[in-house]
């Protein structure tokens, strides 16, 4: 069986107002009636899946293990950190809390839309033989922009049907680097989504994080449990250097391997990924209201305005994007989305 592991520790910021610290992204219905956290922890379920390890920021506990029993998804285990040190070291808990044997873990991110779960499906089963014998296996998706803020793969040869060697992993390039990527025609994106033998990425981190590795099984060691919550200690993880799986390991380790796929996979980075994603009446419009925010909308065009409470009415304008939340409405026109970004920081510098 495969040990579903969701990390669920990002904040999510450009989908403010929506998404804020104590509601992240991976907690909102986006795209479906269904929390991204919910999505991800069903595309996982049935006879080769056993129940997920959930690691979360010790924050959105409650939260978490709601939508998980409300979605028919409890977890064998909820590891709740007491601050984030990014995705390689919460992965070593994960893999810690799996036992730390040969189990497959397949690591989702929990704030990410596939379209196609059958097409995912189908990748993972390709992947399970070089999985069994210790590599450490990523999921490519076609690139069509050069996107600086992904890990880019540069494919090698075919060591397994649909399996590739990756010759190269590239995280988050520069503009120059990732046109050029793109250009070259044999790069992929990183999905960031992960499947490998807990004990591969164990040795893995023995090997190239080591101090990530041992602040972990401190951390575990001394963790206090209660049901399926696991508190790691708080001195020991905060020991821990904080990085990304991707820099920390993907970049250097040798038997690392990409299954290409095409899944209708999207990691809804901001509102304009959201509405390109979204299903759009005859004029373009993903208007949805969430709870009681209505959406009253004439003549408009290419628009996405959701609310979560106070009614929304718009007339007579095209390509606008309007968020509602609590107190908060956010304007701005469509392709700008990412600039959401610079209105944290100057909220946060106000
Ligand atoms: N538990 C936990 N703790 N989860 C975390 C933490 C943490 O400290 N930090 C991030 N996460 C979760 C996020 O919630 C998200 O689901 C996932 O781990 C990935 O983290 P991101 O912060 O969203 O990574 P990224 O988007 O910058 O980059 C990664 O994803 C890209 C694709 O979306 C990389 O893997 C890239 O290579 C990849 O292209
Ligand atoms: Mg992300």
């Amino acid at each position: 069986t495969i040990v579903p592991v969701i990390l669920s520790g990002g904040s999510g910021t450009r989908l403010w107002p929506m998404s804020r610290p104590e509601m992240p992204k991976q907690m909102l219905a986006l795209t479906a009636e269904q929390t991204m956290l919910q999505l991800t922890a069903q595309r996982a379920r049935g006879e080769r899946y056993s129940a997920p390890i959930v690691v979360a920021n010790a924050q959105h506990a409650d939260l978490i293990e709601q939508q998980l029993a409300d979605s028919d998804s409890a977890p064998s285990a909820l590891v709740l950190e007491p601050a984030g040190r990014n995705t390689a070291p919460a992965i070593a808990l994960a893999a810690l809390a799996a036992g730390g044997g040969s189990a497959a873990l397949l690591i989702m991110p929990s704030d990410h839309v596939i379209a196609d779960v059958a097409a995912f499906h189908d990748a993972i089963a390709k992947a399970l033989p070089k999985v069994e014998a210790g590599w450490l296996v990523t999921f490519g998706i076609a690139p069509d922009a050069p996107e600086t803020g992904y890990g880019w793969i540069q494919v090698g040869d075919e060591i397994d049907t649909g399996v590739h060697r990756v010759a190269r992993f590239v995280e988050k390039p520069p503009l120059d680097k990732a046109e050029e990527m793109l250009a070259a025609g044999d790069h992929v994106w990183n999905g960031g989504i992960f499947l490998f033998r807990a004990d591969t990425y164990l040795s893995a981190l023995a090997t190239y994080a080591p101090g990530m590795l041992t602040a972990a099984q401190d951390a575990m060691d001394k963790a206090r449990r209660d049901g399926v919550r696991i508190y790691p200690d708080a001195a020991a993880f905060g020991a821990s250097p904080s990085d990304s799986i991707d820099y920390a390991v993907m970049e250097r380790a040798d038997k690392v391997a990409v299954v290409p796929v095409a899944m209708g996979w999207s990691d809804v980075g901001s509102w304009d990924a959201l509405h390109a994603i979204s299903d759009t009446d005859s004029a373009g419009n993903a208007h949805r209201q969430t709870g009681t925010g209505e959406v009253l909308a004439i003549d408009t065009q290419n628009c996405l305005a959701r609310s979560d409470g106070v009614r929304i009415a718009m007339v007579g304008v095209s390509d606008l994007i309007v968020v509602a939340s609590g107190n908060d409405v956010l304007v701005l026109p469509r392709g700008r989305s990412q600039e959401v970004k610079k209105l944290i920081e100057a909220m946060k510098n106000s």
